[in-house]
């Protein structure tokens, strides 16, 4: 199942527990400031079957993921578990956001489902948040889990051609570009994604010289 190669032998070996494309490619984009990892997806390892997420939190899901693929693959890994939630909606789609209008959803559908629900929201009740659960885990067990938001508004319709899932919908407090119409560079420093790898950067380093 592996896919190491030798020129990288120095470095080592961290996957980041996801096939969702933009995910990984956040990360790889945030990690390597951070240190340097030999970075891998679940896109090098093909073979391999997540476990079905069925937590009730963004950590019990980050958790279960990291866990199941680090023992399984016999690395390092990191997961995620993200989603948005909208206190107006009871939370929802919260865990449920990557399937929120069903089982293989594209974000597109999500996105509509979504606006369906709050299209008779007053604006003050259009409040949501980002929020990404990261785990880390050695073949041994977990290491460290941790949480971060990002709080904004949302718009009654799309807004941008960048990033993935909700972005098109989603304003930061403070700005005036959704998610999808604020470069990558700029989501990359603000986003519930970079708050929880702020926290987990410390145990990154420290991995990296041990
Ligand atoms: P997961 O892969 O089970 O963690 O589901 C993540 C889902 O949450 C994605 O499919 C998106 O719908 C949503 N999501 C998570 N992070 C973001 C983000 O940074 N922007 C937009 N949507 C996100």
């Amino acid at each position: 199942m592996s896919s190491s190669n030798n020129h990288s032998s120095f470095q080592l070996e961290l996957v980041i527990a996801s096939t969702n494309m933009h995910k990984v490619r956040e990360f790889k984009t945030m990690l390597k400031p951070i240190a340097q990892f030999d970075l891998r997806s679940l896109h090098d390892f093909p073979d391999y079957v997540p476990p079905e997420e069925t937590g009730d939190t963004f950590e019990e899901n980050a958790k279960l993921k990291a866990e199941h693929a680090a023992k399984t693959l016999n690395k390092w890994v990191i997961a995620d578990d993200s989603g948005l939630v909208v206190p107006a909606l009871n939370g929802a789609p919260g865990v449920l956001s990557a399937r929120y209008a069903g089982n293989d959803a594209t974000d597109l559908e999500n996105r509509k489902k979504l606006l369906d629900e709050i299209q008779y929201l007053m604006e003050e009740d259009r409040q949501a948040f980002f929020e990404c659960a990261i785990a880390l885990a050695s073949p041994e067990g977990l290491k460290k889990c941790v949480k971060g938001t990002c709080e904004g508004v949302l718009l009654n319709q799309d807004r941008g051609g960048g990033g993935f899932g909700y972005d098109p919908l989603f304003i930061k407090h403070g700005y005036n570009k959704t998610f999808a119409e604020l470069s990558e560079s700029i989501k990359n420093r603000i986003s519930h994604r970079r708050k929880a790898l702020d926290k987990i950067a410390l145990s990154l380093e420290s991995l990296m010289s041990t």
